[in-house]
């Protein structure tokens, strides 16, 4: 039997609006996990704006970065290191296209589909390379030892 491909960590974030609702953190974790991803960490904070302005700098002189910031930090939000086999590619394709409504017209199974509200009340935010993964990993879980991770339930 061929090797099963080694576990890939990347960096979620299920943003204000979707922890504004109890009720939809836990329903959408069982979604991700019924696709075969493991939590192997989970936090909830809640970023004053200059986390928000460091987290999203390379977006600074964007349009749309006041009402970036101003969203992020308009309440409680949880960020979750997930783990699978391409996990970065994964959860990106499992979230959907930035933008909500063109989620619904081409991805509908979507997360964002599903529960994005405008293009920029997204409700998830997925890290784009493993180069950004570590770096987002290490912004929300500076704490997490990633060789102790893959010494046990990231090196089966
Ligand atoms: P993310 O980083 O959150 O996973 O999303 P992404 O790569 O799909 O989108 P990105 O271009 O990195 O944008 C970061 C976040 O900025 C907000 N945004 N608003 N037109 C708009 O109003 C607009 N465009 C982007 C979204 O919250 C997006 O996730
Ligand atoms: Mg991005």
């Amino acid at each position: 039997m061929p090797p099963r491909p080694l576990p890939q960590l990347t960096l979620a974030l299920f943003k204000p609006d979707v922890c504004a609702n109890p009720l939809l953190p836990p329903r959408i974790l069982d979604a991700v996990r019924a696709r075969d991803f493991d939590l192997v960490a989970l936090r909830e904070l809640l970023w004053a704006r200059a986390d928000a302005e460091q987290f999203y700098a390379e977006h600074r002189d964007r349009f749309f970065f006041e009402r970036l910031c101003g969203y992020m930090t308009s309440g409680p939000f949880q960020a979750l290191i997930l783990s699978k086999p391409d996990a970065i590619k994964s959860w990106r394709a499992l979230i959907g296209p930035t933008h909500p409504v063109r989620a619904r017209l081409n991805s509908p199974d979507t997360l964002r589909a599903l529960y994005g509200l405008t293009d920029t009340r997204n409700s998830f935010h997925g890290s784009d390379s493993e180069k950004t993964a570590w770096r987002e990993i290490g912004f929300f879980f500076p704490e997490f030892d990633v060789d102790a991770w893959r010494a046990t339930a990231g090196g089966k």
